[in-house]
């Protein structure tokens, strides 16, 4: 029911009964959470073709041809496509760092602790930032005692602070990767994320902006960790089958590739379309009371893998209240990174204390809808259901817990 319009900043939005006190749903017929964006099949075969007549599966031109593409967007001496950003961070790891600690957020997804974990690598658990989400330099900092590496995540494709790292990095000599995962076309100031660190290693699984299936690209200017990267993908054969050292199977198929090089063509337009997604939400977003999008650093470009939000601990609704009240709305949502890592049962043997700000983001953040064929007027569409239970925080919370 329409209780008439108010005001958002530039933009009207329409004021409505929340679903969850009986109004009707925004999306009746529910709004996904995320769509991946498949290449057309017909472009995905054509390509493909002389690779597969020839028998060639994996690792052939259509990887090679990915990684030269990959290496002149970003700008790059090197890209080393893999079989995930896992194994990516793996291999990158273990060529970088033989043993000891590794610092990294906990506010990340589970596989960046997993990837120092399978290099024999103890995973040290830093602080984020309360309203950018990366994590917090000040704090790895004081993290870093017998730390050979500090491992980074670019939380939800916007850039994290990679110059106060890479000082850090250099101060302590300390080996630097950056997860990339979900960063493909980010740009920190005037720079593609690509070139940072000793690598960066993105991800090409179904919901990232450039779409393999699965795969994942390893960017370096190292020709050192380039190599290895390249053995270590190969079980560490080089070639002669006299392994260097004990690598995976980790290669990319050409399959893969061809869906990639058919995705990476719609890279700018799906950065482009999710941008103005992304400012229609802040735009709407920008004086509902309780909401506050994730900050991104002025003059940097985030790739808005996930658009995330967090509510504000003085707002009467919990954050599983307003998760509940939008899944009363039709619409999905994720709870991106709860539990965060430190928390999860995997590293309870770590008996890491406490993360304070971190346990605070991850009990309060919500990601919302995103994709690239999302409709702009689905975008208002929640962010008007979000500013309707804002607006009747009180109520909603006193249904939602009768
Ligand atoms: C931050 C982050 N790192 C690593 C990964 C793992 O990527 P992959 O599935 O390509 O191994 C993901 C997966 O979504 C991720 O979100």
């Amino acid at each position: 029911m329409d209780q008439g319009r108010t005001e958002g900043s530039g933009r009207q939005i329409a004021m409505r009964q929340p679903a969850a006190l009986g109004g009707s749903p925004a999306f009746p017929d529910g709004l996904a959470f995320a769509r991946p964006f498949t290449p057309p099949l017909e472009a995905v075969t054509a390509r493909l073709g002389a690779s597969y007549e020839r028998g060639m599966l994996t690792n052939g031109p259509l990887v090679g041809e990915l990684e030269e593409r990959m290496a002149e967007r970003l700008g790059v001496a090197h890209v080393v496509a893999v079989a995930s950003c896992t194994s990516g961070l793996m291999l990158s790891l273990r060529h970088l760092q033989a043993a000891g600690k590794v610092v990294l957020p906990s506010f990340t997804f589970s596989a960046t602790a997993h990837a120092a974990h399978w290099c024999g690598l103890e995973p040290v658990f830093a602080e984020c930032r309360p309203d950018t989400f990366q994590v917090d330099v000040d704090d790895l900092r004081r993290r870093l005692d017998d730390a050979g590496g500090v491992l980074a995540t670019h939380v939800f494709g916007a850039p994290c602070p990679v110059e106060k790292l890479e000082a850090l990095a250099a101060e302590h000599e300390l080996a630097l990767v950056f997860d990339a995962a979900h960063a493909l076309g980010a740009r920190r100031g005037g720079t593609s994320v690509g070139g940072f660190g000793d690598a960066e290693v993105f991800s090409l699984s179904p919901t990232k902006l450039v779409v393999g299936g699965e795969g994942g690209l390893v960017a370096t200017n190292r020709p050192d960790v380039a190599e290895a990267v390249r053995f270590g993908r190969d079980y560490g054969n080089p070639g002669d089958y006299d392994c260097r050292f004990p690598g995976l199977n980790a290669r990319m198929s050409e399959l893969h590739a061809a869906v990639a090089l058919e995705s990476l063509a719609m890279l700018d337009e799906h950065l482009e379309r999710r941008q103005e997604r992304a400012a229609v939400y802040c735009k709407l977003l920008d004086d509902v009371e309780g909401i506050s999008p994730q900050a991104v650093d002025a003059g940097d470009v985030s790739t808005y893998k996930d658009f995330t939000i967090r509510i504000e601990g003085h707002f009467p609704l919990t954050r599983d209240d307003v998760v509940a009240a939008l899944a009363a709305e039709g619409i999905d949502t994720r709870c991106y990174f709860h539990p965060p890592v430190h928390a999860q049962q995997a590293y309870a043997h770590l008996g890491a204390s406490s993360l304070p700000v971190t346990e605070a983001a991850a009990q309060r953040v919500i990601s919302l809808p995103m994709f690239a064929r999302l409709p702009l007027d689905a975008v208002e569409g929640v962010a008007e259901a979000l500013a309707s239970i804002s607006e009747h925080a009180e109520q909603v919370h006193d249904r939602l817990s009768d």
